[in-house]
C-alpha cells in the first residue's frame, strides 16, 4: 500500500498563536471547560486524525498574566475525552523526572483500558526550571541527569506493562479462579534511581503498552527517541532542517535495530488558512496586532532556563552572541538551537524574532490557501522531512475546521491520507506493531 501521512492535533489554549485567546473568532469557551476539549476531539475524529495531543508543564509560568498558559491536568482530561469519542487516539504528556514509574504505568494502563487501546504517552523529562520548585524544592535537575533518570524510568514502566501475560486474567465464576498467577511476574527492578518490585496491579492493556511518543531533539534526546519513540514530535522552522532531523533520527533508529517505519517523525505545522492569500495574511496581521512582545521576551527567557534578555532593544538587530551557548542550556536545549539558527540566518530584530515565535513557538508556520497548505504537506512528506504532521492550528476551533473541511479532502484526493479509519487502536492508526510479550 502507498505510504500515507499521519495527522496529530496538538490542542493548546484557544489556538497556538500566542494572541489567539484574544481573537474574536477563537472559541468562547474557558480553557478549563471539558466540553471545549471533547468537542475539539470529536471535530478531529470527524477529520479522521490519528490522534489528539496535550502538552503539560508542572509549574505556573510568569507569563500567565499575558494569556492562558495553563489548562487541565491532561491524564484526567483524556479520561473524559475517551468516553466522548470512539476511534481517535489520545496522547498525554507526563514527566519521567517528577513522577513515580509505578503510578505512571498504572495511570496509562488504566487509560488504555478505558479508551479500548487509544492511548499514547509523550515522554518528557520536563525542561521548565521552575518545575523543580514544586517537587521537593531542590534546584533544577541537569539535562544529562534528567535523561539518565528517564532511561531507567523506561525500563521500569516497560517491565510493568509486560508483567501480565495476555491470558493471565481468567475471571471464571464457575471455577472460582480470577487470574492465573503463573502468568503474572514481578519485575524486581533494583536500579540507581528506582526500586520497584511489581507486578502491575492490573491486566496487560489493550495495546500491550501505550504508544510511546517523544519530543526531545538534543543529541541525548534523539538517542532516547531512537530507542523508545514510536512517534516523534519535533519543532522545525524549515524543510531543510526537518530533512536533516528526519535522516538523522531514522539512522539512529536503524542503529538500535528498529525498523524505520516504527518511529514516525511528526514535525509541527501551524497553518493560517483562508480562501485567498490576502485574506490569510489579513488574519495573520490581526493576530500580530494582538501580540505583546514583552510576553514573548519572558517566554524566551524561560526556554533558555531563565536567561535575562531584558537589556536587549526590541528594534536593534540581534546576533548569536546575544544568546547563551545552547550547550550550556539545561532547559529546552534543542529549541534554543532553533531560535539561534533563525538569528544566524535572518538577523532579525528582537521584535521580529518574537513575532516569528509568537505564531507557534519555533514550529513551522504558514499562511495561505488550502491548496497551498496541501502542497506544502505533500512536499515535506515526499521529500522525507515528515511521516505526517503535528497540526497546531493557530486559532481554535476555527483553523481546525478549515483544515478538516478544506485541506483533508485535497490530501485524500491525492491518496495521501485515509478516507476511513481501518482499525480501532492508536497503534493501528499509526501502523505500529504490538510490543512483544515476555510470556510469548
Ligand atoms: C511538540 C512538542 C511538545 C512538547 N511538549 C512538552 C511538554 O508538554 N512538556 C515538556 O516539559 N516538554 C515538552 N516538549 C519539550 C521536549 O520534551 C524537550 O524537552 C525539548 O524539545 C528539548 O529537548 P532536548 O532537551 O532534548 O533538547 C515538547 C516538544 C515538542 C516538539
Amino acid at each position: 500500500m502507498r505510504r500515507q501521512m499521519h495527522l496529530n492535533l496538538f490542542i493548546h489554549s484557544r489556538g497556538h498563536h500566542e494572541a489567539s485567546w484574544r481573537h474574536p473568532s477563537a472559541t468562547p469557551h474557558s480553557v478549563y471547560d471539558v466540553e471545549y476539549y471533547q468537542d475539539l476531539a470529536r471535530r478531529a475524529e470527524a477529520g479522521l486524525f490519528d490522534s489528539i495531543f496535550f502538552a503539560d508543564q508542572l509549574a505556573l509560568t510568569d507569563d500567565v498574566a499575558n494569556g492562558p498558559r495553563t489548562g487541565l491536568e491532561p491524564l484526567t482530561l483524556l479520561a473524559a475525552i475517551a468516553v466522548s469519542t470512539k476511534r481517535i487516539g489520545m496522547i498525554s504528556t507526563a514527566s519521567t523526572t517528577y513522577t513515580e514509574p509505578f503510578n505512571l504505568a498504572r495511570q496509562f494502563a488504566s487509560l488504555d483500558h478505558i479508551s479500548h487501546g487509544r492511548i499514547g504517552w509523550n515522554i518528557v523529562t520536563s525542561w521548565l526550571a521552575t518545575a523543580a520548585t514544586n517537587f521537593g524544592g531542590g534546584g533544577p535537575i541537569a539535562h544529562a541527569d534528567r535523561y539518565e533518570r528517564g532511561e531507567e524510568f523506561m525500563s521500569v514502566v516497560k517491565g510493568l506493562w509486560d508483567s501480565w501475560a495476555q491470558d493471565a486474567l481468567i475471571d471464571d465464576r464457575d471455577l472460582g479462579k480470577y487470574v492465573d498467577s503463573n502468568r503474572i511476574r514481578k519485575i524486581n527492578h533494583d536500579g540507581q534511581f528506582y526500586k520497584v518490585a511489581g507486578p502491575l496491579n492490573m491486566p496487560r492493556c489493550p495495546q500491550g503498552r501505550p504508544v510511546l511518543v517523544q519530543a526531545g531533539s538534543s543529541e541525548t534526546g534523539r538517542d532516547f527517541a531512537a530507542r523508545h519513540g514510536e512517534a516523534i514530535f519535533t519543532a522545525q522552522m524549515e524543510k531543510v532542517t526537518a530533512q536533516e532531523f528526519y535522516k538523522d533520527l531514522k539512522a539512529r533508529v536503524v542503529s538500535v535495530g528498529r525498523e524505520t517505519d516504527q518511529a514516525l517523525v511528526l514535525p509541527g505545522l501551524s497553518p493560517l488558512i483562508a480562501s485567498t492569500e490576502a485574506e490569510a495574511q489579513r488574519l495573520a496581521d490581526e493576530l500580530g496586532e494582538l501580540s505583546n512582545p514583552e510576553a514573548g521576551r519572558q517566554r524566551m527567557s524561560a526556554r533558555f532556563g531563565g536567561y535575562d534578555f531584558s537589556h536587549l532593544d526590541l528594534d536593534a538587530p540581534l546576533s548569536p552572541e546575544d544568546f547563551p551557548d545552547p550547550e550550556t542550556v539545561e532547559a529546552a536545549r534543542s529549541r534554543t538551537e532553533v531560535i539561534i539558527n533563525i538569528v544566524r540566518r535572518e538577523k532579525p530584530t528582537l521584535r521580529q524574532l518574537l513575532a516569528k515565535l509568537a505564531g507557534a513557538r519555533g514550529h513551522h508556520t504558514f499562511t495561505g490557501t488550502p491548496e497551498q497548505v496541501a502542497d506544502l504537506m505533500e512536499e515535506w512528506f515526499n521529500d522525507k522531512a515528515a511521516d505526517g504532521f503535528n497540526l497546531m492550528p493557530p486559532i481554535l476551533p476555527r483553523m481546525l475546521d478549515v483544515f478538516v473541511e478544506e485541506v483533508v479532502p485535497i490530501l485524500q484526493k491525492r491518496g495521501l491520507f485515509r478516507t476511513a479509519y481501518e482499525g480501532s487502536t492508536l497503534r493501528s492508526h499509526y501502523g505500529l506493531h504490538e510490543p512483544s510479550s515476555q510470556f510469548d
